[in-house]
Formats: structure tokens, C-alpha cells, sequence
């Protein structure tokens, strides 16, 4: 019976990993350039730190050191586009920008 349930569940778990939705194109090319951290920082501090602070440490926004522990290369990049989440603007940035932000915001 328990064998039973534990197959059930694992057959649950494989079916909605299989059925989870595809990466839209932008994450896609997104995740498939390299990140330059250095770049990413100079992109931060244009448009990041009067909201997370100099040292992304936190102001109006939270304090985003180890944000990447919290959230997957895909949540990070919808949160900047998205817009969802007012105060925080929606950021338009090219695909390498974005690149080079993620790469920042992972090494915080
Ligand atoms: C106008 C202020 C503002 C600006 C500018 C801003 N943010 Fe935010 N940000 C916020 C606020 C407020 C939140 C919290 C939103 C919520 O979860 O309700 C947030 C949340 C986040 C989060 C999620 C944090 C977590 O703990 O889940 C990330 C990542 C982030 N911002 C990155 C950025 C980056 C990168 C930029 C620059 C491109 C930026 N933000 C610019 C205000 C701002």
C-alpha cells in the first residue's frame, strides 16, 4: 500500500516536471549568454541602487545578497521584466544586459 502511494506521488511529480512550462524566448537567450559580473554591476548601480542600496543591501527594495539561493535564474530575470511587483519598475533590459545583471545578482 505504501509501495502504492510512493509510486503514485513519484508518477505526480514526474508528470508536472514533464508538463512545466517552457522558458519564454527572451529568459531562453537570456540563459544561454555569459554573464559579464562587472557589467552587471555598472547596470545595477545606473538603475538598482536608489531602490536596493549601494551595496545591494536594501532600501526601499529588500536587501538582495543571496536572492539567488531564494530565487531560480528564471524568477530573477521575470522579476526585473515583469513589473509585477510595483514599486519596482519593469526593465526592458538586451538580452547581455540582462545576462550580465543575473550574474551580478548570483554573486551577491
Ligand atoms: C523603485 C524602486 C526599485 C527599483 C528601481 C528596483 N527595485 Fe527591485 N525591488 C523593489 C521592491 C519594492 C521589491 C520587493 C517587491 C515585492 O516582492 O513586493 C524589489 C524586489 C526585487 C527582487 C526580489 C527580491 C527577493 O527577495 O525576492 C530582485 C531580485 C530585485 N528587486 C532586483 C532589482 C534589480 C536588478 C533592479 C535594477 C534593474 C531593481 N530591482 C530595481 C524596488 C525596486
Amino acid at each position: 500500500m505504501a509501495i502504492a502511494f510512493t509510486c503514485l506521488v513519484l508518477a505526480i511529480s514526474i508528470m508536472f516536471w514533464l508538463l512545466r512550462p517552457p522558458l519564454d524566448p527572451y529568459t531562453q537567450s537570456v540563459l544561454s549568454l555569459v554573464g559579464n559580473p562587472t557589467q552587471g554591476r555598472s547596470i545595477f548601480v545606473m538603475n538598482c541602487v536608489a531602490c536596493h542600496g549601494e551595496w545591494a543591501t536594501g532600501k526601499v527594495g529588500p536587501n538582495l545578497h543571496g536572492v539567488s539561493d531564494r530565487k531560480s535564474d528564471d524568477r530573477l530575470i521575470h522579476q526585473v521584466v515583469s513589473g509585477e511587483t510595483p514599486p519596482m519598475p519593469q526593465f526592458q533590459p538586451s538580452p547581455q544586459d540582462m545576462a550580465d545583471l543575473l550574474s551580478y545578482l548570483k554573486q551577491l
